[in-house]
């Protein structure tokens, strides 16, 4: 998972960035109570909409991996997309951030009383390798491919102020990088596994109010937050997006990393198949994010891996590991909470199979 971590990518992958964009929006949900199987979903449009985005077959997977998109609402405004990113407390931290109400979230805003808090983890201030150095001791080349560093954005060109980069949706209370490594964007990836819900006898399971089948996906507790989530992570360095889908999948839900080389590629072996499959792209874009800050924020590209006749990786042993406590298929529901926006992606990818949500 590697918390914190950026991404790099080779620059024969990069011609798909920047052109792309997925039109969903993220979070700021309004809460209701829930009735399992009786919830209606939330459309985004019930916000303001200050961008709109297009529907795209983005061929983000270099070799085996292929993907489908689907046509998917409009991104809601900057302040709807800012709740976790302006939670009070900063995550792993005694710090509060500068309360910043809806409408001085946007950068355009004037608002010369803003004094938000600087803070950077000591971890981060330590130089992993995963984290850039402080600001003036380097000189980073923002919205392009830096070097190894991807510092291009989903969503288009962001501004860069006093050599800082700015969140591309807004105020957050605080300065510096959090808990984040990079500067800028720091790009993630999250493998949704999907399985249908069978009876002994192999039929699919379908739900008492909804009427419609159940999916099940591969959910892991997270260690840092004991949140349960999609087991997704950070990009290495040089790394392509389809291989962080599958390389996180395995380390979390297949704990390759305690096996032996030998062991390792039999499992890579078996669960190729799926990840070879047409995958469904969820979502590609900015995430509300506790640990987004003004100068450093979270992207990911979520990727739904179908197993329709529940043979491939579904025969495999889950079990936790790297970041993970414990891992198992649960269903998808929409009173099932998960972090981050992970539980706005499984909506998607139910709607999409036309699945119980
Ligand atoms: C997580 C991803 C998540 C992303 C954005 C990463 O640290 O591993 O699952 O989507 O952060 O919240």
């Amino acid at each position: 998972m590697n918390i914190g971590q950026g991404m790099l990518l080779p620059p024969a992958g990069r011609h798909w960035m920047g052109a792309i964009r997925l039109a969903i929006t993220l979070l700021g949900l309004p809460f209701t109570t829930c009735t399992p199987g009786t919830r209606p979903v939330v459309l985004r449009s019930s916000y303001p909409l200050t961008r709109t985005s297009k529907h795209i077959k983005p061929a983000i997977c270099g070799g085996y991996c292929k993907l489908y998109t689907t046509t998917i609402g409009t991104m809601a405004s900057s302040a709807a997309s800012h709740v976790k990113s302006r939670c009070p407390q900063y995550p792993e931290s005694a710090v509060n951030r500068f309360p910043v109400p809806d409408d001085k979230v946007n950068w355009n805003q004037n608002w010369p009383q803003y004094n938000p808090v600087s803070y950077t983890a000591p971890a981060v201030l330590k130089k992993p390798f995963w984290a850039d150095p402080e600001i003036g001791s380097f000189s980073p080349k923002f919205n392009t491919v830096d070097g190894a560093v991807d510092r291009t954005s989903f969503e288009g060109s962001y501004r860069v102020e006093n050599g800082k980069p700015l969140n591309p949706f807004g105020r957050t209370g605080l300065t510096g990088r959090g808990l984040l490594g990079r500067w800028g964007p720091n790009h993630a990836a999250d493998p949704i596994v999907t399985r249908w819900k069978v009876d002994a006898s192999g039929a699919k399971i379908i739900h008492s109010a909804s009427k419609k089948p159940i999916l099940q996906f591969v959910s892991i507790k997270r260690k840092d937050c004991g949140e349960w989530a999609i087991p997704g992570g950070m990009v290495d360095p040089g790394e392509e997006v389809s291989l962080t889908l599958q390389r996180e999948f395995s380390e979390e839900a297949l704990n390759t990393l305690s096996l032996k080389q030998s062991e390792k590629d039999q499992m890579h072996k078996r669960i190729k198949t799926l990840f070879s499959s047409t995958g469904f792209q969820v979502y590609k874009g900015y995430v509300d994010d506790p640990r987004n800050t003004d100068n450093a924020w979270m992207e990911t590209v979520a990727v739904n891996f179908h197993d329709e006749a529940g043979n491939s990786v579904s025969a495999l042993p889950l079990q936790a590991g790297d970041d993970a406590g414990q891992v198992q298929w649960v269903d998808v529901d929409s009173c099932f909470a998960l972090y981050a926006s992970h539980s706005h992606f499984l909506e998607l990818v139910a709607r999409e199979r036309k699945a119980h949500w």
